[in-house]
């Protein structure tokens, strides 16, 4: 079937089907009194003026249109909630105290081993939801709250079944190195052995996951752990993301871009050091700005990322612990002034840089032809208006895949 959006009072999108890095990540594509047409799910064309003829028309009301975001960071899958480290966290127990007590991370997998899988996944579902009808069209999710074999399978197949019961598009990355399981408290090589010599196979054989991430940080796990785990995931065909420099700079991300990981999360504490590895390994900076709200942390580098061509994208970091805000508007706000980007930049970030970070840059992230017709129509008349009114839920209508999934009105 042919459609066409058509009465966009402005398209915004950035071009391309890779990330866009230095000056590029500012350059977006304006286009005024626009339409955008695609057949079954697939752009066909974009022009402004007289609009082709469709067999179903949508109107965008003069309204902005941009691709539909990306969030290329979230813990979507887990059990319970953590509102009692609020408390702690307010009188200055740190994340990493938390965790080390037994909290934090650890008391998340308590919570979801003793989750069912349906539990697991109604939970996710309702989160999804909303993520969409503020303009998430495609989220990755990591698992990291299972710890043991089946806790971890059991969250990749939570995303597995979600993939087919809801609009959003999901991309699934394993992630057993999160933390030491209590069991494991005095043994970390036989946590690393079961990783590399069980769950990556398993995972990895029964395709239940595209990439493959670690926490690299101080007592978590050292850089040298964390490129044994990656390089065995690398093996069995899964990319590598890396969460670094969230608290101590330790050389994690210099040791992903190094085995040249797709993308590095967090960066809050990130070296030149770490900018250049980056940079020489392709490897994209995923910052999480509503994570350094949160946290009452200092915010990443993102300018000298983007002066040195590292690509930046954003994501939420929805989790129970460090963000549990699945709010990505609000993160791409928060970015906009904390990172001192502009508009045009971020929202590279949310989109094409966004897709770069899972891998999808050639079928997502901006409005073209021959890419999948994810699009949002906005409440608002420009691009500056998304990124000035902070908090308010400005979405109005979301299209994934060439149909609307959500409107909002
Ligand atoms: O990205 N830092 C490690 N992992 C998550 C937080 C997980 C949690 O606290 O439950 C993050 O911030
Ligand atoms: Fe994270």
């Amino acid at each position: 079937m042919k459609t066409v959006l058509e009465n966009i009072g402005l398209l915004a999108t950035p071009e391309g089907s890779a990330a866009r890095r230095g000056h590029e990540q500012g350059e977006i594509s304006f286009l005024k009194n626009a339409w955008v047409a695609w057949e079954d799910s697939v752009i066909t064309a974009v022009g402004s003026g007289a609009v082709p003829a469709a067999d179903r028309r949508i109107d965008a009301h003069g309204r902005l249109v941009t691709p539909g975001l990306i969030d290329p960071h979230t813990h979507l899958v887990f059990g319970g909630w953590r509102q009692h480290e609020l408390g702690m966290k307010l009188h200055g127990v740190s994340y990493l105290e938390i965790l080390a007590a037994g909290g934090g991370i650890l008391s998340t997998v308590e919570r979801t081993r003793a989750a069912a899988k349906e539990e697991l996944i109604e939970k996710a579902e309702k989160e999804l939801h909303k993520m969409l009808c503020r303009g998430v069209t495609t989220c990755e999710c990591k698992s990291g709250y299972g710890l043991s074999l089946a806790g971890e399978l059991k969250m990749l197949e939570a995303v597995q079944e979600l993939k087919a019961r809801q609009p959003v598009e999901l991309v699934s990355t394993f992630m057993a190195a999160h933390a030491l399981p209590k069991e494991y408290a005095n043994d970390r090589e036989g946590y690393l052995s079961l990783i590399i010599e069980e769950m990556l196979p398993q995972a990895a054989g029964r395709g239940l996951a595209e990439f493959c991430d670690v926490f690299c940080e101080t007592g978590v796990f050292t850089p040298e752990e964390c490129r044994r785990v990656l390089l065995t995931g690398q093996k069995l065909g899964l990319r590598s993301k890396c969460h670094s420099d969230e608290i101590d700079p330790i050389g994690g991300t210099e040791m992903a871009g190094e085995i040249g990981a797709v993308s590095c999360e967090h960066l809050i504490r990130c070296k030149q050091s770490g900018i250049e590895a980056m940079a020489k390994g392709g490897t994209v900076a995923c910052c999480l700005p509503a994570t350094s709200f949160y946290l009452g942390s200092s915010f990443a580098p993102a300018r000298q990322m983007i002066e040195a061509g590292v690509p930046v994208a954003f994501g939420s970091d929805f989790n129970p612990g460090s963000c549990p805000c699945s709010n990505l508007p609000l993160a791409m706000n928060i970015g906009c002034y904390r990172y001192r980007m502009t508009p045009e930049e971020c929202l590279t970030a949310v989109t094409l840089n966004a897709a770069a970070a899972l891998c999808r840059a050639d079928s997502l992230g901006s409005v073209e032809p021959g890419k999948q017709a994810d699009l949002l129509v906005w409440d608002a008349e420009d691009l500056n208006y998304i990124f000035y009114r902070f908090g308010d839920d400005l979405v109005e209508t979301v299209i994934k895949r060439g149909e609307i999934a959500a409107q909002n009105s």
